[in-house]
């Protein structure tokens, strides 16, 4: 598959995600645990793939390394919150807002990656490079899931 269409798939489905995250109350702990796993265990998958492998390779062109490093901090500030969010009570009082601030920030993020990076991205790569990082970031999406599962199981233990 086209690597660009992947990521794009990516971010419909955590955007879906975020949407149903930001529905829930503070008195629906469980749902917004589980509803906020799933997309940390999305977004985490997601960044594997684009940190290990697209980034580096959109990195390497001059015209793209700007933007390339800008998404590496807003990946960073990102999974802060995530961090900050998996500590918290999903009972908390500050839980629900630091989310929405999870979410725009997630949403600028793949705003950008979109109308800036991703078009940078198909002027530099022709069609068999993308659909060669693609088979790369498929193949690393399939062990990334399932590092992220066995984390996920010692948590539960
Ligand atoms: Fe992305
Ligand atoms: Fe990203």
């Amino acid at each position: 598959m086209n690597a660009i269409t992947m990521l794009e798939r990516d971010h419909v489905k955590v955007k879906a995600l975020l949407t149903r995250l930001d529905a829930t109350t503070a008195r629906a702990r469980v749902t917004r645990r589980n509803l906020f796993n799933r997309i940390k265990a999305e977004l985490t998958v997601h960044e594997t793939i684009e940190e290990e492998i697209f980034y580096p390779a959109l990195k390497a062109h001059p015209r793209a390394k700007d933007v390339v490093l800008e998404g590496i901090e807003e990946h960073n500030v990102v999974d802060n919150l995530l961090g900050e969010l998996t500590d918290l009570s999903p009972g908390a009082e500050s839980w629900g807002a630091k989310a929405t601030v999870m979410r725009e920030n997630v949403e600028h993020h793949i705003e950008e990656e979109e109308t800036s990076m991703f078009v940078k991205a198909r002027r530099i790569f022709d069609h068999s490079e993308l659909e060669a990082l693609g088979q790369r970031m498929a193949a690393r999406k399939i062990t990334a899931k399932a590092a992220v599962r066995t984390i996920a199981a010692k948590r539960e233990r």
